[in-house]
């Protein structure tokens, strides 16, 4: 059975999750209406992979004994000031995803839950991850400057695939 504050603490993460796969939707759904098609594939895969994240934690609660619930979720932004303010959003919110999955796992070593604890290490790589390929795309974006989109978006999905090659050979 799960202590209840870890329990709080999953549900909240569903939370996030959750609003993290809808943010980056409104994000691709605003890239694709610019006509940026690899930008808005890029975030349309990522809010994808973000609603798994979410799946996962659903999944783990239940099975657990814990209850799932599942919220309403705030709307994201429709519009977004560019494309590299977009990303610096992107990044930042990882980072407080981050910090989020640190704060589950110190609430599991409070409470004693090392199952959980062990469970959440997943959370704490993928955000490893996640924040090395937003600042990747920052880096990117500032070599070839805004004013050259057409070969940034061109390029964006080539650096989702050398990271899943870099991963697979990890
Ligand atoms: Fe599931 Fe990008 O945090």
């Amino acid at each position: 059975m799960l202590p209840k504050k870890v329990e709080e603490a999953l549900v909240s993460q569903i939370v996030k999750e959750g609003y993290s796969s809808n943010l980056y939707l409104a994000m691709a759904s605003w890239a694709e209406g610019q006509g940026l098609e690899g930008i808005s594939t890029w975030l349309y895969v990522q809010s994808e992979e973000e609603r798994t994240h979410m799946l996962k934690l659903i999944h783990y609660t239940n099975e657990r004994g814990g209850t799932a619930s599942i919220p309403a979720f705030e709307k994201p932004p429709v519009e977004y000031a560019g494309v590299k303010p977009m990303f610096e959003q992107v990044l930042k919110h990882e980072e407080f995803i981050s910090a989020s999955i640190n704060e589950i796992v110190a609430v599991c070593i409070a409470e004693k839950d090392f199952t959980t604890q062990n469970w959440v290490q997943w959370f704490v790589n993928e955000q490893i991850q996640e924040e090395k390929s937003a600042r990747a795309i920052l880096d990117k974006l500032k070599i070839l400057g805004e004013n050259n989109l057409y070969l940034f978006d061109r390029d964006i999905m080539s650096l989702r695939a050398a990271e899943a090659a870099n991963e697979a050979g990890a």
